[in-house]
């Protein structure tokens, strides 16, 4: 199908080609063409320019009325597929009670865990999709999604089987992650390293074998896994071609950040607690840094230090964690709002932090993240009264996406 997007005010996030991430002072480059055209065809972005160049063409118009047009958000580190909200949980944190203290009574992904046991693979998925479709509307145009709410063998496998069947059926590329190390089951409390034995040489063959997963992830910090823990599990991944997506430095730093990237990580999560060792070994890493304001504006924990991450040379990523206990929201220009005010980075920084740079987290650079010839459109139209990208971090709370393009 070809359609033409004529009369765009703003068509935002141009580029040439997607080769590297941006770090320092590119990340602030947004390429923007102002009174702009677009022509899709077979789902791809096939041409742009100024209107006024605009080609005589046989196909159906759609006039932007001169709202903006970018391309999609990519939303890198998700907990889609869950059984239940944690509401009851929230209500004790507001009472006094902390995260850690919740998690440690057995509430938090144990909690998680077992509802989920009681679902079905069907169930589940009905749930997801729903969830999926408001995604979709606040923009986000491809979307990574984590088991760990398992935590046995049958449970993980279940959970990468609903993600499997979102593939197939969510109209937006997918990406699942395996989270077996999420964290410890009770029957293991006293033998972790049992129970990384059975992520490693049980579920994660398994796995493999049904092509389950594309990346595996655990969650390194205190009281769930640690750093011989994190090598086996990045270790593990490389033999079946699964690239790490990690979880650390959420409340404490102890050297997650330097071995994960040492080991070729493709992107350390959170972050939210830094030292100068960290700093230094995501400086011209390969390894992506993925700030996640939402789940440090839910938790009240510390921003991750975006500002210092992107003027000491790491490659950051924004991502929602949407998931039942940290980050009950999915809302990516909340994100992007939050990361201005709060990690102290200019809107066009956050703007490359949710769609450039994150496709990189996803590897999807050849196919999503700007607005290239011959890549994906995946597009989103915002507000009328958002005119330049300061207005998506500026009305903060709202969704700023009026309508989405997906191919
Ligand atoms: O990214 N920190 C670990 N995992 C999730 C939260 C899991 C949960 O509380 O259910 C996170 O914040
Ligand atoms: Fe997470």
């Amino acid at each position: 199908m070809d359609l033409l997007l004529r009369n765009i005010g703003k068509l935002v996030g141009v580029t040439e080609e997607s080769a590297q991430p941006k770090r320092g002072a590119l990340m602030a480059e947004v390429q923007t063409i102002s009174q702009a055209y677009l022509h899709i065809q077979d789902g791809l972005i096939v041409s742009f320019g100024k209107d006024s160049d605009c080609p005589k063409l046989e196909v159906e118009e759609f006039d932007c009325r001169g709202r903006m047009v970018l391309p999609s958000f990519i939303d890198s580190h998700t907990h889609t597929v869950f059984a239940a909200a944690r509401s009851s949980e929230f209500q004790l944190r507001l009472e006094g009670k902390s995260y850690q203290e919740i998690a440690e009574s057995g509430g938090g992904i144990l909690n998680s865990a077992n509802k989920l046991a009681e679902l079905s693979e069907d169930e589940l998925y009905n749930e997801a999709i729903l969830r999926i479709q408001e995604i979709v509307k606040g923009g986000t145009g491809a979307l990574e999604i984590k088991s760990g709410y398992g935590l046995t063998t049958e449970t993980e496998l279940k959970m990468l089987r609903v993600i499997k069947r979102i593939k197939s059926s969510a109209g937006i590329p997918i990406k699942a992650t395996f989270l077996g190390a999420h964290a410890l089951p009770a029957a293991y409390k006293d033998d972790r390293q049992a129970y990384i034995n059975l992520v490693c040489n049980e579920m994660l063959p398994l796995i493999a074998r049904e092509g389950l997963a594309d990346y595996i992830d655990i969650f390194c910090e205190e009281g769930y896994f640690d750093l011989i823990d994190l090598t086996r599990i990045i270790q593990a991944g490389q033999n079946y071609k699964l690239r790490a997506k990690v979880h650390v430095n959420q409340f404490s730093s102890f050297g997650a950040v330097p071995l994960a990237s040492k080991l070729g990580a493709l992107s350390v999560d959170h972050l939210e607690v830094m030292t100068e060792s960290d700093f230094k070994a995501l400086k011209n890493s390969n390894t992506l840094a993925v700030g996640l304001p939402l789940c440090s504006l839910f938790l009240d924990i510390p921003f991750a230090p975006g500002r210092k991450l992107i003027d000491e040379g790491a490659a950051f990523v924004l991502a929602s964690d949407f998931n039942p206990g940290s980050s009950p929201s999915h809302n990516l220009s909340q994100a992007l709002s939050l990361a201005c005010t709060q990690m102290k980075l200019l809107p066009q920084e956050a703007f490359n932090a949710l769609t450039y740079n994150a496709s990189f987290a996803l590897q999807l650079q050849d196919q999503l993240g700007s607005i290239q010839i011959g890549k994906r459109a995946n597009l989103m139209i915002t507000k009328d009264k958002s005119t330049e990208l300061v207005d998506l971090a500026y009305w903060f709370g709202e969704n700023m996406i009026e309508q989405v393009i997906l191919a």
